[in-house]
């Protein structure tokens, strides 16, 4: 047996849905370069590729957004179990709790058939920025804003977030997020979603760990971190000698480095573009510089790629987004790809079983408890 830490470029399974080339930082979705998706796709768009493999006609277009627009509102209980919740909860944890619960109020329930987990996918990708959004405002003891009955998904998402239309170049922003963040091929926790599927358990099972896991720092929760490093910075000029500092100290910078790509990840070439435009039209540049000058300093001296959770920091920040829903909203996006790969687990089923080798002690000798110092 070779052991393989962290199992990195360890190949577990064939997948058709994402095709990621970490030497080249080509990014693809069915064939399909990322580039292109970003430049002309929409999210909802995006997503039908991702559970269906082709671009929808215009016909299936218009069907999966109408069928999204009437998953968005959350099952009556599943919104009293929210307001249930401590209201210092972190926004990740609800939206763990909450996606959890959903699947005690699914008219599916046991049909496990790829067309009911289409509805689940459709239902889940739908309501995941209802609970997002309701949240933010029960914790600031505000009520939660009725989802729009139109508009697109981004639209809707930061309508419901303020009870205000937003800006149309914001919204056009967020559902580019959106699209650069839906799928990343086996990252930890797509990965985490097909080892629960693959034990045959349901979607929301499936889905729930994924949440989980997305919620770490060195996966989703990367974005917050990196906000919280630009804050603290303060200042433009004062970027390279706290960045100098960390690296004396050994700390990890959030938002660089990849297990995959070795070069640009190309998301962060439309987020960096984003920041640098946020940072125009809001008047205050001073996030984007912050960034640029650490992406700098931290490729010339350590030899380090920032990646899509770098540049989204600021970008949702400038866009008046609080920080820590920063990873709710790739948990919003990521919800297409991670249902997309456990309809694919489901389509060709292996339990996901791995093997750790043993070096832990041998023939150790059962000694009863009155026997032990
Ligand atoms: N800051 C400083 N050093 C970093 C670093 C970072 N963000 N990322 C990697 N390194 C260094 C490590 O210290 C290590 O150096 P060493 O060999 O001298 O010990 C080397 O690069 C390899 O790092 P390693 O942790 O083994 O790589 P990995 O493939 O296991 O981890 C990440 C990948 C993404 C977890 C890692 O790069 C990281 O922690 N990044 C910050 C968190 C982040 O942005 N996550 C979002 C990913 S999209």
């Amino acid at each position: 047996m070779t052991t393989t830490e962290g199992l990195e470029d360890v190949v577990v399974s064939h997948s058709q849905i994402c095709d990621l080339d970490g030497k080249l930082g080509k990014l693809s979705y069915f064939g399909i370069d990322i580039h292109d998706l970003a430049r002309y796709s929409t999210f909802e768009e995006t997503a039908y590729l991702l559970w269906h493999g082709v671009l929808p006609t215009r016909s299936q277009l218009e069907d999966v957004n109408a069928q999204l627009r009437a998953n968005r509102a959350l099952p009556g209980p599943a919104s009293e179990l929210m307001r249930l919740l401590p209201r210092t909860s972190t926004p990740m944890d609800v939206l763990r709790t909450t996606v959890s619960a959903l699947s005690s109020f699914d008219p599916d329930a046991g049909d496990n058939s790829r067309e009911a987990n289409l509805r689940r996918s459709i239902h889940l990708t739908a309501c995941m920025p209802t609970i997002v959004a309701g949240w933010d405002r029960l914790r600031s003891g505000k009520e939660p804003v009725a989802p729009l009955a139109d508009g697109n998904h981004a639209t809707n998402f930061l309508y419901m977030l303020t009870g205000e239309m937003p800006d149309a170049y914001n919204a056009h922003v967020l559902d580019v997020a959106l699209i650069l963040h839906a799928d990343h091929e086996l990252n930890a926790s797509t990965f985490a979603a097909r080892v629960t599927a693959a034990t045959l358990a349901d979607m929301y099972a499936a889905i729930t760990s994924a949440i989980g896991t997305l919620s770490g720092p060195l996966h989703g929760g990367a974005n917050e971190q990196v906000m919280r490093m630009l804050l603290k910075i303060g200042e433009v000029d004062k970027a390279s000698a706290y960045i100098q500092g960390a690296l004396d100290r050994h700390e990890r910078i959030m938002g660089f480095g990849h297990r995959v790509y070795k070069t640009e990840d190309p998301r962060a070439t439309h987020l960096r573009q984003m920041s640098s435009e946020l940072g125009e039209r809001t008047g205050d540049s001073r996030w984007y510089e912050m960034s640029h000058i650490i992406e700098e300093y931290i490729k010339e001296h350590k030899g380090l790629n920032a990646n899509v959770d770098f540049y989204s920091a600021s970008v949702y920040y400038m866009m008046g987004i609080p920080i820590d829903l920063d990873t709710p909203i790739f948990a919003c996006s990521r919800i297409s790809g991670w249902t997309a790969h456990v309809l694919e687990q489901y389509g060709n089923n292996r339990l996901i079983r791995p093997r750790a080798e043993y070096v832990g002690p041998k023939n150790v000798p059962y000694v009863p408890v009155e026997q032990r110092g």
